[in-house]
């Protein structure tokens, strides 16, 4: 059994979100997983995307399948954007073809399961270049045209694991309690000004996950993971919503709402037996 999300939500993104037509959003990490479901509930919606990742057939397959199903228009733009500058690049891009973004979906991210000590520097460096780094370019470049314009959303892709310290994945989960801080901070300071910043915290998620991780998935893991499209849902009805996070799925939040009466000591104890 895998916890889920009623058809209801479907339709209440599709319902709160419908004085989205004719904008663009663009979607980081639309290769595979999450990325995949946000682009697929933006142009069911009539939102124009641009699809942003290293690997460009699939995206270039979801494209044109997009475009035959919606009739929106997409542009593939395939970038490493864990390349210092990338942000910067994609945005220049974009703009020498005049094309505004007024969606940003910072979805783009990895994690890496396993002992600090035992995984190779470059590889917890290159990870942090992109969860962190390239979100808060991204966040920065094209949240100050929102801003100057009076309008627009910016979702991240926070975790679960952002709440406490994980063992096993250190400085992945570092990386998430960084995006989530970071997104409610701006989500006050960007309110005032027309843009609205919402954080998503995923639980285990049926996507490439981990096997870009290189993490086991336990029995009771397993219990607890959603597919990916009630998670995206939850993120853009947030989103439309202006809230300021949103936790997907029941049992998740159930998860961070015990993790707040439990000792810290306790929490890395629990999460090193479901993940380690
Ligand atoms: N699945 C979960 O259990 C879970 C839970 C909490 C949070 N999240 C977060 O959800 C987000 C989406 O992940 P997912 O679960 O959908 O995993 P996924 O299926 O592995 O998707 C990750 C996406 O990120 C892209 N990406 C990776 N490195 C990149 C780079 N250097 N430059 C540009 N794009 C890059 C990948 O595309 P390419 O390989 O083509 O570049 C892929 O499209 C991540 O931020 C992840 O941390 C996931």
């Amino acid at each position: 059994m895998q916890q889920t999300a009623g058809t209801g939500i479907q339709r209440s993104v599709v319902k709160t979100l419908d004085g989205t037509l004719g904008k663009r959003a663009l979607i980081t990490g639309a290769s595979s997983g999450l990325g995949l479901e946000f682009a697929e509930l933006l142009a069911a919606q009539k939102v124009n995307l641009v699809l942003a990742a290293r690997r460009q057939e699939p995206m270039e397959k979801l494209a044109v399948e997009l475009r035959r199903k919606h009739g929106v228009d997409i542009v593939v733009e395939p970038i490493d954007l864990a390349t210092p500058g990338a942000a910067a690049r994609l945005k220049s891009n974009l703009d020498g073809r005049s094309i505004q973004i007024d969606i940003l979906v910072n979805n783009a991210g990895y994690g890496l399961h396993g002992e600090f000590l035992e995984t190779p520097l470059d590889r917890t460096t290159d990870m942090i270049q992109l969860n962190i780094m390239a979100l808060t370019e991204l966040s920065y470049v094209f949240g100050r045209d929102m801003a100057a314009r009076g309008s627009g959303h910016i979702l991240l892709l926070a975790s679960l694991l952002a709440l406490q310290p994980v063992p096993t994945f250190a400085a992945y989960a570092a990386t998430k309690s960084f995006v989530l801080a970071f997104g409610e901070a701006l989500h006050d300071e960007l309110r005032p000004q027309g843009v609205v910043v919402t954080s998503l915290c995923p639980g285990h998620t049926e996507t490439g996950f981990d096997a870009a991780a290189g993490a086991p998935v336990s029995p009771m893991l397993r219990l607890l993971t959603m597919k990916p499209r009630p998670v995206a849902e939850s993120g853009l009805r947030a989103l439309s919503q202006g809230k300021a996070s949103v936790i997907a799925g029941f049992m998740n939040n159930i998860i961070a709402f015990s993790n707040r009466l439990t000792p810290r000591s306790m929490q890395r104890a629990t999460l090193k037996r479901i993940l380690g």
